[in-house]
């Protein structure tokens, strides 16, 4: 079986990775990659943008691809699987009125209400009048969000009413997050513990993937801007198997049954972003339709079932026949970035040590290959992913490896993991 992964990421280097250990698979494409996946014998990396469906499916009919695995949201929210479909290929992939349930914050909002699938309260305004004044009337803090896709970013949780009316005026005024940006979300703020609950889903029937928890902000202590996540690990203690069945019949089912009954089938990762109660209770933040970037690398390095089995399956409607096994050992990813990241960063520097004998196992994201040197093209760079008994001991694994990992303005955080680490120190 021929595999084409779509996208550039570590998301899409850990797919990749994953699927080259198939029995049935015999060659893995990824388009457009990135230099880890260049400078990999076993992989195929391929110059097609992911926002470029004919030079995608053309590629699948040349090299007689049997199914495509598309990564990032971009093209799902404008609807590569229409694309493909019409062609008679196999996508794995949300239609685009499915994958609005991550391009439209406003509309998942509307049919989370619609379908009683607990979230925070909130309201969709145009107009700075009325989302200042609803802001005010939810008290602090406040969450004031960009309607459309602004790459994890377009989110500000407000302290003070001063910064809530600054971020709706950004957004509807300032023009900061472009045209996602011309609606905003406010809504109220769910205290508790975020995880990150993934399914692959096939209409009716779903699977579902291990826990994980990711680090959205720059800074330790999840202090700063958010970013799109510089560190992740799975499982996530918060996530007890009481809580785990609460998502899946709370959220997870009734999500699906909802978009069926609105005659949406939703094919694909269906990634829901939790925030968990001190009683247990989840509440959905937002939902992606992809897998995490970087929840994946993790999630990968602990997944024993076959991928490239379950993600035909998938295609195929016939999930009922499957299940997903994960090793009970803790695996933990720590990001590097170039430095300024999330803001504007430098590329072009030469990454040293990742032919070290390393412990962990590397995925690329923002990296090119040059001659034989792997340069910096991206500002989350790459990952180092290791599993261990305790997410401690992942940890200990992994910046013991950033020792050697080095390239000029390289940035990671020091602290990835600490929650399930002080819960295990208890
Ligand atoms: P989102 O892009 O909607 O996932 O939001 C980005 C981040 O903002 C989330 O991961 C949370 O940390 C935070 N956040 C968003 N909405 C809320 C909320 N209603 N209450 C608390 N934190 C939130
Ligand atoms: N790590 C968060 C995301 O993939 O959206």
């Amino acid at each position: 079986m021929k595999i084409l992964v779509v996208g550039a990421g570590g998301r899409e280097h850990a797919l990749a990775w994953k699927f080259l250990q198939s029995a049935k698979v015999t060659d893995v494409f990824v388009a457009p990659g990135n230099g880890g996946i260049a400078a990999d014998s076993r992989l195929n990396q391929i110059d097609i943008d992911v926002m470029d469906f004919d030079a995608l499916s053309q590629l699948v009919l040349d090299q007689a691809i049997d199914l495509t695995v598309v990564g990032p949201e971009g093209p799902l929210v404008a609807g590569i699987q229409a694309h493909f479909s019409a062609k008679g290929l196999a996508c794995l992939a949300p239609s685009a009125e499915a994958a609005q349930l991550e391009g439209s914050k406003s509309f998942t909002k509307e049919f989370m209400q619609r379908h009683r699938i607990p979230t925070a309260a909130f309201q969709a305004f145009t107009e700075i009048n009325e989302a200042e004044a609803y802001a005010r009337s939810l008290g602090l803090p406040v969450v004031i969000k960009a309607d459309g896709l602004a790459a994890g970013k377009g989110v500000v949780v407000a302290q003070t009413i001063e910064e809530a009316d600054a971020a709706i005026n950004d957004m509807l005024a300032g023009n900061v997050y472009g045209e996602a940006g011309s609606k905003v979300v406010v809504e109220a703020f769910l205290p508790g513990e975020e995880a990150s609950f993934i399914v692959l889903a096939d209409g009716d029937q779903y699977l579902v993937f291990a826990t994980s928890q990711d680090h959205k902000a720059i800074f330790d202590g999840d202090q700063g801007p958010n970013t799109g996540g510089m560190g992740a690990y799975s499982p996530a203690p918060i996530v007890t198997k009481a809580v785990s069945q609460r998502v899946c019949d709370e959220i997870i089912e009734p999500t699906l049954k909802g978009l069926l009954a609105e005659q949406i089938h939703y094919t694909g990762f269906l990634y829901a972003g939790l925030m968990i109660n001190d009683e247990g209770a989840p509440s959905v933040v937002e939902f992606n339709c992809r897998f995490g970037d970087p929840e994946t690398q993790p999630i990968m390095m602990r997944l024993q079932s076959d991928l490239a089995e379950v993600c035909l399956a998938a295609v195929e409607h016939r999930l009922d026949q499957q299940s997903l096994v994960f090793s009970d050992e803790a695996a933990l990813a720590v990001v590097v970035a170039s430095q300024g990241y999330p803001g504007d960063y430098a590329t072009g520097a030469v990454i040293s040590g990742l032919d070290a004998a390393l412990h962990s196992q590397i995925f690329h994201a923002g990296t090119k290959l040059e001659e034989d040197d792997l340069k910096v093209n991206g500002g989350r760079v790459l990952a180092l992913v290791a599993c261990a008994p305790t997410v401690a001991k992942a940890q200990a694994i992994v910046y013991q490896d950033l020792e050697r990992v080095q390239f000029e303005g390289q940035y990671y955080r020091r602290d990835i993991g600490y929650r399930a680490v002080a819960r295990e120190g208890i």
